[in-house]
């Protein structure tokens, strides 16, 4: 089975088509963030046209990629939530306009649970049951895998999600817009040692997360030491260092919890490197096998909608003649696959 996979959640249009049987065909992404930038954040309304415009062009340039005519598609995942909910419905309906006219089913995929199954796109994938560390813009979770569509939901942020601290803490130092990398590569100048950051909620028990002490923390210090030398990428530097090391206490609780040998990252935020490099470290120290995606597929993309959608249209899951878009769509309500 060969299925289209379409994301349009947020800010990038992705197209991709998976074979159950060759895998990754082809997959063509296309990243809005330069238009978003001069308003420093997402805006929505930019964004829906923006898919509109992008959309079809994109799944043209796939299907060459791939060499294949869109007779070739045995079936249609699309993002249907959580996510901006004019950006979902431009795929959402392109998605269902396209299964219906090829006469094929359509299955509307939950954004999170396509980053949470990206890093089985790798060679040597990872072996259930694993932890997963889900850190987006819109979200940071513990969630324990036991196979697909069979998740524990361990902890989660209970206000800003790590890459949204990131974002406003890059607004604040004038960093720019997407704030995560323009952070990350700022922080690479910084002693990340010269001011000193919390660990938030790692002095008690449990695996939920909180960010916004944390970045009003770093706005008191910035108004305090803006005018220092060097402040911007210290400040960068110690911040990124507080995220790191408190999302590696969390994940080591959370394996202590579960007793699971394997963590997976994924979500944009897993595409930091020092976050990466930390949490290899500490698989290697405490025994656990460790995988990301490949940096590309850690951030929004279609790979990691069609993979999805692929597993559940093989479990026989399809929605008929519905244009699903869920802006809110907690991970609990997500069905198994049986
Ligand atoms: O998964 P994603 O593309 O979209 C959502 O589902 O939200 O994640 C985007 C988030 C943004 O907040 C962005 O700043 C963050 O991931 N991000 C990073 C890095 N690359 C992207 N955060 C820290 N370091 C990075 N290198
Ligand atoms: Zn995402």
């Amino acid at each position: 089975m060969r299925v289209l996979g379409i994301e349009t959640s947020c800010d990038e249009t992705g197209v991709a088509l998976y074979d159950g049987e060759l895998g990754l065909m082809a997959h063509s992404l296309y990243s809005q963030a330069h238009i978003h930038a001069e308003y420093g954040g997402v805006v929505p309304e930019i964004a829906s046209r923006d898919h509109v415009r992008k959309l079809i062009p994109l799944l043209d340039e796939c299907l060459r990629e791939a060499a294949c005519g869109r007779s070739d598609i045995d079936g249609v995942a699309y993002t249907a939530g959580p996510g901006l909910v004019g950006a979902l419905l431009v795929g959402a309906s392109a998605g269902r306009a396209i299964a219906l006219s090829l006469n094929v089913p359509a299955v509307a995929v939950h954004h999170m649970e396509g980053h949470l199954l990206a890093p089985l796109l790798e060679p040597n994938p990872p072996e259930f049951p694993f932890v997963a560390l889900l850190v987006s813009g819109g979200h940071s979770m513990l969630v324990e895998v036991a196979a697909i569509g069979e998740y524990r939901v361990l902890g989660e942020t209970r206000d800003d999600a790590a890459g949204e601290a990131f974002d406003k803490t890059a607004k604040l130092l004038g960093l720019g817009y997407p704030g995560g990398p323009a952070l990350a590569i700022a922080a690479e100048s910084g002693d990340p040692d010269k001011f000193s950051f919390p660990r938030p909620m790692t002095d008690r028990p449990g695996l939920e997360f909180s960010f916004s002490g944390l970045k009003t923390h770093t706005r008191n210090l910035w108004h305090k030491h803006s005018n220092e030398d060097n402040a911007q990428a210290d400040i960068a530097a110690g911040f990124q260092k507080a995220v790191v090391d408190t999302l590696v206490i969390k994940c080591r609780r959370a394996m202590q919890q579960t007793r699971c040998g394997h963590l997976v990252i994924a979500g944009g935020v897993g595409a930091n490197l020092q976050l990466r490099e930390a949490l290899s470290r500490a698989g290697r120290k405490y025994g656990w096998g460790v995988s990301y995606p490949r940096i590309e597929f850690c951030t929004d993309n279609g790979a990691m909608i069609a993979f999805a959608g692929y597993h559940r249209l093989l479990a026989g899951q399809f929605e008929s003649e519905v244009i699903l878009a869920k802006p809110r769509w907690p991970m609990k309500d997500l069905g198994t696959l049986r």
